[in-house]
């Protein structure tokens, strides 16, 4: 079972839109105080007052864009600070379409400036205060594509995966410290992500994508459940257990003190 405590306020950053505005909208409901983060503060404000009215639950705002280092920090430091916060949902993030050769290296770093170096800064700063403390909840949000590094040029898929790898090794650190990690993998779910990278939606079999409240309501249960790793769709977990499984099996041959026979 998940050690979600309704006493702790939960920092969601990406609020203002999609799964972070549906995060913040159901841990309102289950009667969480929240505090909100993103560059949109109109949009943080409106969800702020509607999730007040509707829930009865304090929700303030923060706003930041998590690629300015500065603004950054200031996250990073409320997370170290304020010990009314006991959960992070880590959930910006931006996508990008299109190849590899010809891309715009520029944009492709600042997705990697959000995806990686953000989340790894919070979600260790998290770490930190919650492990001090003995209790909290890290939910980091990766992708399917974590898994098929074939898809997005590899770049974003890689992003995805950098954040799976991380929430598994917080994950062993954290063992026995009172903090739960889950690692997040949604395949398409309808956002306005998609429109943002410019990627049709429509074009994708509609049985492919799932709603945004369909995909969330499903991470709260995986995390309820204690899922360390939550894939929505996934109709047997066995399948990733499997995968797990022949990754590990590979370990004791991954590093030896002699060539493999076929490349001598
Ligand atoms: N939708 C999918 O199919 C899908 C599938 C797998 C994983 N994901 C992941 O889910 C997460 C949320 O995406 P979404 O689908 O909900 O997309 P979205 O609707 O576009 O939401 C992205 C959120 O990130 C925020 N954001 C973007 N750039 C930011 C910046 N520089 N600083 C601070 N906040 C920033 C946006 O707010 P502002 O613009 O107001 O800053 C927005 O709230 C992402 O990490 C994404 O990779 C999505």
């Amino acid at each position: 079972m998940s050690n979600l405590d309704t006493q702790h306020r939960v920092l969601i950053t990406g609020a203002s839109s999609g799964i972070g505005a549906t995060y913040a909208d159901r841990l309102a409901k289950r009667g969480h105080d929240l505090l909100l983060v993103a560059r949109d503060e109109r949009c943080l404000e409106i969800l702020a007052e509607r999730l007040r009215t509707e829930n009865g639950v304090e929700v303030a705002i923060l706003k930041a864009d998590l690629t300015e280092p500065g603004e950054l920090a200031a996250v990073e430091a409320r997370l170290r600070s304020d010990e009314s916060i006991g959960m992070l949902v880590n959930n910006a993030g931006v996508a990008a379409a299109g190849t590899l050769l010809g891309a715009d290296i520029d944009k492709l770093e600042v997705m990697i400036q959000l995806n990686v170096t953000a989340v790894t800064r919070l979600a260790i700063a998290a770490a930190d205060s919650f492990a001090a403390r003995g209790r909290g909840v890290i939910i980091n949000v990766a992708s399917v594509l974590a898994l098929a590094p074939e898809l997005f040029n590899g770049s974003y898929s890689g992003t995805k995966a950098y954040v799976l790898n991380l929430s598994q090794a917080l994950n062993g650190e954290l063992q026995g410290k009172g903090v739960q990690v889950q690692a997040l993998l949604p395949g398409a779910t309808r956002t306005e992500i998609w429109e943002r990278a410019s990627i049709d939606l429509s074009k994708f079999p509609p049985g492919k994508v799932m709603s945004v409240d369909e995909m969330v309501d499903a991470a709260l249960v995986g995390l309820d459940q204690g899922e360390l790793v939550t894939i929505p769709s996934l109709p047997d977990p066995a399948d990733w257990h499997a995968l797990s499984a022949a990754r590990q099996k590979l370990g004791p041959n991954l590093s030896r003190d002699q060539a493999a026979a076929r490349y001598k």
